[in-house]
């Protein structure tokens, strides 16, 4: 063994791994397209983008270029009281694919910060405006917005963040039509507008599919209809783009299956294709022109070491030229026809209990056997039969999920749904 693979078993602690139990990490020495290498020289295909990061492949040559290009000219400066080109070029393109009506970007450094700064944005606007009562968030049954406290609060899945529960601030859940369809008593937003308008400080969204929370679709017209609500009520919507912006559901942006706009708008995860870590928040001209003060009590009062870091910008810079040339959004509708007719193949299996699909996101939900959810066992089981086979994907408990960079081959995508035919009666 090499004696690096040693340090990590003696000294890192993993995310979202139970230390004692796990199976060792796979020790992985390289990454070529659609495949990670591992350090024993197997070739997994990547099926799972690694955690929805990755779009154009592991290690391309435009954006290794990028990258390094910019690593000599500037690799990072303080973004308070400083600029620099590529985070201005970028907030540029972002506001433009992003339809030109959330003029302004802040820059964080994750997905969990993105929604952080989206969530204080709206609350501190209203303060501004001499709004104080307004501290209830609403957001969605099985919401999932990222690990940090503020972001916890609003999610909606119980397992991950019940040890904090006493920490954080007050959110109200509301149904979405699958958790309706599954019995969730939640109230619908319309209830809780009545009730509680006043008070409420901003609603957020995962807009068509909440990925965490198992790879729920929704469609358009829910969306639409939270829009519509919102905006009657003068409430701020926050989409939280984090999973499904740069292409994941066909659409540049999930919000336009809707048609919608939001007030603030969280994008991370592709947005440097998978390279470096980058967030961005984009906001309306109204949240933004709540801070402009002679006050200088009234800034917003929020920054990351590394908020803005240009290596970052100008990876992502050439990821969004990358996602032009290679005709993303082209192979992505494609893809999803594809994975469709495999899945429609799978839908009436007795261990299938349901099958969705959206762009580039393939998901079967399993008949539960244990106690269904995240902590079923047969996540793991799975994730080793297709590790036997070259593959790498990683079930969110009975939901298993098959959803590759864009570059992958028609090819490479079948071979994943054999594999899965060929492992689904075994398990
Ligand atoms: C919709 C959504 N929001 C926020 C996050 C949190 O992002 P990060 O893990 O980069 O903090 C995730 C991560 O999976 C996500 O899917």
């Amino acid at each position: 063994m090499s004696d690096w693979i040693e340090l990590d078993r003696r000294h890192v602690w993993h995310p979202y791994t139970q230390m004692l139990t796990a199976a060792p990490p796979i020790p992985v020495r390289g990454g070529d397209g659609m495949y990670l290498i591992t350090e024993d020289g197997r070739r997994l295909l990547d099926g799972i983008s690694s955690w929805w990061v990755n779009i154009h492949g592991h290690s391309h040559a435009r954006l290794n270029r990028a990258l390094a290009q910019q690593a000599e000219r500037l690799e990072h400066v303080i973004f308070a009281g400083f600029c620099h080109e590529p985070a201005a070029r970028l907030a540029a393109e972002l506001v433009e694919r992003c339809g030109g009506q959330l003029p302004r970007v802040f820059y964080s450094d994750n997905g969990s910060t993105a929604v952080e700064v989206a969530l204080k944005m709206a609350y501190q606007a209203w303060r501004h405006r001499g709004e104080g009562q307004r501290r209830l968030f609403i957001a969605l049954d099985g919401a999932y917005h990222g690990d940090t406290v503020g972001t916890m609060a609003v999610g909606g899945t119980a397992l991950f963040h019940r040890a904090f529960r006493d920490l954080l601030f007050e959110v109200r859940h509301v149904a979405t039509p699958a958790s309706r369809q599954a019995g969730s008593k939640s109230p619908d937003l319309t209830e809780v507008l009545e009730q509680e308008g006043e008070h409420i400080a901003a609603v957020i969204v995962e807009p068509m599919l909440q990925g965490a929370g198992g790879m729920l679709t929704q469609p358009p017209e829910f969306l639409r209809r939270l829009r519509d609500l919102t905006a009657e009520h003068g409430i701020p919507l926050i989409a939280d783009e984090i999973f499904t912006g740069f292409g994941r559901t066909g659409r540049f942006l999930a919000c336009e299956h809707a048609g919608i706009v939001p007030d603030l708008l969280c994008l991370s995860k592709a947005l440097t294709a998978g390279y470096l870590p980058l967030a961005a928040t984009l906001a309306s001209q109204d949240i933004y022109s709540a801070f402009l003060s002679e006050d200088r009590g009234k800034t917003f009062f929020h920054g990351h070491s590394f908020t803005g870091n240009a290596l970052s910008c100008a990876v992502a810079l050439e990821s969004l030229a990358l996602f032009d040339d290679q005709r993303c959004l082209e192979r992505v509708q494609q893809l999803e026809a594809l994975f469709s007719e495999r899945l429609a193949a799978l839908a009436d299996w007795d261990m299938v209990r349901e099958t969705r699909c959206l762009g580039g996101m393939a998901a079967l939900e399993l008949a539960p056997r244990g106690d269904g959810g995240y902590l079923d066992t047969i996540g793991p089981r799975l994730t080793a039969a297709f590790l036997e086979r070259d593959i790498l994907l990683r079930p969110l408990g009975d939901v298993l999920y098959f959803l590759p960079p864009y570059v992958v081959t028609d090819d490479e995508a079948h071979r994943v749904f054999d594999a899965i035919e060929e492992v689904l009666p075994t398990i």
